[in-house]
């Protein structure tokens, strides 16, 4: 039976017996406690509570879906035969329309359809404050399933973890040693003991047992979810997920010298990906966003290394027409062009420090939290990335120290920019640069080598009649005006870009000297006709290999000493302002990392 038999006739099962069937709902919730979209009953979570009415929104009490879901709750296991980001959840729901006999009687006779045996049901054990199962028990027991098995709240009660919400014992249908389907009996409102993991960069999508304060909620409801990737395994008759038809035909289009392993995360992040950008979300350093960019930087990464192994190129085009093609005709909302456009432009903006990121991993003996957040800030890496490539190397490192250095630094940079705003003035301005703080300071200083960089590039690939005309550095982009009289070819701002990251990647010397003012304009060096220079100037100088300068400048400085701590160039914008004059905005990576 393929995947998409298997989700119409669960949808058909459940419409035949009374229930409406509601699309899935995007994986970015209404609900602003989660990050994303977790599990079926998200979406209706209003309808238990009696916020909202079921009866007046779907005209039943019970409805049927199936939805797109991610969690990253099991990221570190992906690569293995069952663990998933993104995963489809078939489900069935009630608010007040049947509660357990109902729920369970509807599983025991679609499994059946389904031409599946029962291997072993678990339920809810009890403890001090939830009463054990009895009712699920013997309901079961009356339909003939034998093997029956008690289990504790840590396995047996189900609520959305790191939000509030409704919650209460489940059961639990397992077939060949897999859980198939749980099914939840909401009969409590859960509200966490402390909300403070919500919108942290993981808390968030998780899943589990919450410790949480319970309240019985006035009608109990029905919760089920059942994963189509593991049903899938079961009625294809297959050994794992990723021989399943929602896998495999996107997975054998990986290089064949790729191990298993890596195939089977490329291809999970990358349906995982595919779906968060056709939902809207968009790379960045937080939220939904920065799940996205992690599951695309780790991609990015083992594509990279193994172009680097075997000297080949590999683009992954021909696996999101795949993919489109393989769930287009069910999700309607996935975007061909819209994912290349996405996936390209972070690819573009993580290759510019990837190679020497992973150069700098390299050299490291012992990986610790602080090295590795390091890696992080300046190159962009991820944790999954640092702890693969680190292997042995990163062993003690954990995600959870990373996650907690992660929290301490973003609360270190909103202290600063609320002061930054609360307007305690500039630490430095020298008229053409500007920074609030030691943080801003270092950030200008690396767009003030870029600007000569730039200046250098300029007079390289445009000519030597390209004068400054003027030049301004915040602490988000260096400004550049120069006398050129028509726009700048895309090919014209590629060559700039990559002159000068060239110089960058190869780690080229900056320092200065005092130099009479006369001797210095002999020598070439670049000034700006706009400028008083004094009868003594800086002369600064960028070095290559043999000790020739690759650009040469009067100037008062601050630089850093070696091009490498720029990491990376990137143009953003040219414009025209007034005749004969553009402007260059730009930046570095670290800029292009944090944005
Ligand atoms: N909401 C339940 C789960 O996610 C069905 O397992």
């Amino acid at each position: 039976m393929d995947s998409g038999e298997i989700r119409s006739r669960f949808l058909k099962f459940f419409e035949e017996r009374g229930h409406t069937v509601v699309p899935s709902s995007s994986l970015i919730p209404d609900d602003p406690s989660v990050l994303l979209t977790t599990a079926g009953m998200q979406q209706f979570k209003p309808y238990y509570t009696g916020k909202a009415d079921a009866m007046r929104d779907f005209n039943s009490l019970n409805t049927a879906s199936v939805q797109k879901s991610f969690r990253t709750s099991d990221i570190d296991e992906v690569g293995d035969e069952t663990h998933l980001t993104f995963f489809e959840m078939l489900g069935n729901f009630s608010f007040g329309g049947y509660f357990k006999e109902g729920a369970i009687k509807f599983a025991y006779d679609l499994v059946k359809e389904y031409g599946l045996i029962i291997q072993y049901v678990t339920i809810f054990e009890g403890n001090s404050e939830i009463p054990r199962d009895d009712e699920s028990e013997k309901i079961w027991r009356e339909l003939g399933v034998k093997d029956i098995r008690q289990q504790p709240k840590s396995e047996n009660f189900w609520g959305p973890t790191g939000s509030e919400g409704p919650c209460g014992p489940t059961t639990e249908i397992f077939i060949n040693n897999v859980e198939v389907w749980n099914i939840v009996f909401n009969e409590y409102y859960c509200s966490p003991r402390s909300v403070s993991e919500a919108g942290s960069p993981r808390a968030l999508s998780e899943v589990g047992s919450p410790d949480n304060k319970l309240e019985k909620l006035k009608t109990p409801g029905v919760d089920t979810g059942m994963g189509l990737e593991r049903l899938a395994v079961a009625l294809q008759d297959k050994e794992h997920i990723f021989e399943t038809d929602l896998f495999a035909p996107i997975l054998e289009l990986l290089p064949q010298n790729l191990e298993d392993r890596k195939k089977r995360i490329i291809t999970d992040h990358v349906r995982g990906f595919s779906f968060l950008i056709s939902d809207g979300v968009r790379p960045s350093n937080k939220e939904a966003g920065y799940v996205l960019r992690r599951l695309m930087r780790r991609v990015i990464t083992s594509l990279y290394i193994w172009e680097q192994q075997t000297n080949s190129q590999y683009s992954l085009w021909s696996l999101f027409e795949k993919i489109v093609q393989v769930y287009g005709g069910f999700y309607q909302e996935l975007n061909l062009n819209i994912i290349k456009e996405v996936f390209s432009e972070e690819d573009e903006r993580f290759r510019l420090t990837l190679g020497r990121g992973l150069k700098e991993l390299e050299k490291l003996k012992a990986i610790d939290t602080q090295s590795a957040f390091k890696l992080y800030e300046s190159y962009g890496l991820p944790y999954e990335v640092i702890k693969e490539v680190g292997g042995k190397h990163a062993e003690k490192l954990t995600r959870e120290d990373f996650d907690k250095k992660l929290e301490h630094h973003k609360e270190t940079s909103r202290a600063g920019s609320e002061a930054k705003f609360g307007g305690h003035g500039l630490m430095l301005d020298t008229g053409e640069l500007k920074a609030h703080n030691e943080e801003e300071i270092k950030i200008v200083t690396r767009l003030h080598t870029a600007t000569h960089l730039l200046q250098a590039a300029l007079q390289v690939v445009l000519g030597k009649n390209v004068k400054q005309d003027g030049s301004d550095i915040t602490a988000e982009r260096l400004r550049f005006d120069f006398t050129f009289d028509r726009r700048l070819t895309d090919e014209e701002i590629k060559q700039i870009e990559d002159w000068i990251n060239d110089k960058i990647k190869r780690g080229l010397s900056m320092s200065f000297k005092n130099v009479p003012y006369e001797d210095a304009i002999q020598t070439g060096a670049l000034f700006f006709a706009k400028e008083k220079y004094p009868a003594t100037v800086k002369v600064y100088t960028v070095i290559d290999e043999n000790g020739k300068p690759v650009s040469s400048e009067l100037c008062g400085g601050p630089h850093v000493e070696n091009t490498k701590e720029l990491v990376g160039f990137k143009i953003k914008k040219q414009e025209s302002v007034g005749a004969g004059v553009k402007r260059i905005r730009a930046v570095v990576a670290d800029i292009i990392l944090n944005t």
